[in-house]
């Protein structure tokens, strides 16, 4: 039976982060609707172009739009045994899709790991980031720098500050993030699949809290 994770948690909390690891660790896909998103951006393609102008404004996508791209997403070989979707669901009618999508799958949400930490360390961290434009990678100018500014450290590639890393564009997300996905926490609560992780802890401390949760 397929594993399937999601990844809760505000902007910049570092759920990409882990996801990336759990990924590894894991041999799970990972699914993260952020970076389909800038993909579809890089590749000029019209769900690129349409998401561009929600994203700038640090709002969300439309649901149609967001649910058709995942479904298409899991529908991948690489999904049979499970993903770790990292940025989805975001709202209730995204989680409500993906339950009827995983049951195609005959799986089900199993383990959501909600990480949090303060508002003042999210706009830290999401300003400080910076993003490689070939692969994702990502770094952090103070936590996690690279070897040589401006360079990935795995492909080469250039790293990039993301648009909607600006502080007042972080802010606004934060406040989407409180309205619109909040009413994700209990609803994964009340399915009995979500554990609270410390997201405020270095990255490695995360991890460890993260494979020992999930692990129980
Ligand atoms: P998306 O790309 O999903 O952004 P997000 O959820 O806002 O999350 P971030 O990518 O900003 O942060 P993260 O939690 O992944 O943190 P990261 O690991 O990078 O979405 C962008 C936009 O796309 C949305 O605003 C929306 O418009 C649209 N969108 C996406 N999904 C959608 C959906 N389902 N529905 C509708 N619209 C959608 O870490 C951040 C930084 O901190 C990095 O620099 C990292 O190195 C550093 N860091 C990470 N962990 C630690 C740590 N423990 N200690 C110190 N530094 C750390």
């Amino acid at each position: 039976m397929a594993t399937f994770i999601v990844l809760l948690g505000p902007p910049g909390v570092g759920k990409g982060t882990q996801a990336k690891i759990l990924a590894e660790t894991t041999n799970l896909a990972h699914i993260s609707s952020g970076d389909l998103f800038r993909e579809n951006l890089k590749n000029q393609t019209e769900l690129g172009k349409l998401a561009k102008s929600y994203m700038d404004k640090g709002e969300l996508v439309p649901d149609d739009v967001t649910i058709s791209m995942i479904r298409d997403r899991l529908s991948r070989a690489d999904c049979e045994t499970g993903a770790i979707l990292d940025g989805f669901p975001r709202t209730p009618a995204q989680a409500d899709a993906l339950e009827k999508m995983l049951t195609g799958f005959k799986g089900k949400v199993d383990y959501v790991p909600f990480i949090t930490a303060a508002k003042d360390i999210l706009v830290e961290r999401a300003s400080g980031r910076w993003t490689c434009r070939e692969q994702g990678h990502i770094y952090h100018q103070k936590f996690n720098p690279p070897q040589k500014v401006g360079i990935c450290d795995i492909d080469g590639s250039e790293l990039y500050q993301r648009d909607d890393d600006k502080v007042e564009t972080v802010s606004k997300r934060i406040k989407v993030y409180l309205d619109q996905t909040m009413p994700l926490v209990e609803y994964y609560r009340q399915k009995g699949v979500l554990v609270e992780i410390d997201g405020s802890q270095p990255v490695d401390q995360v991890t460890e809290n993260l494979l020992a949760a999930l692990k129980k």
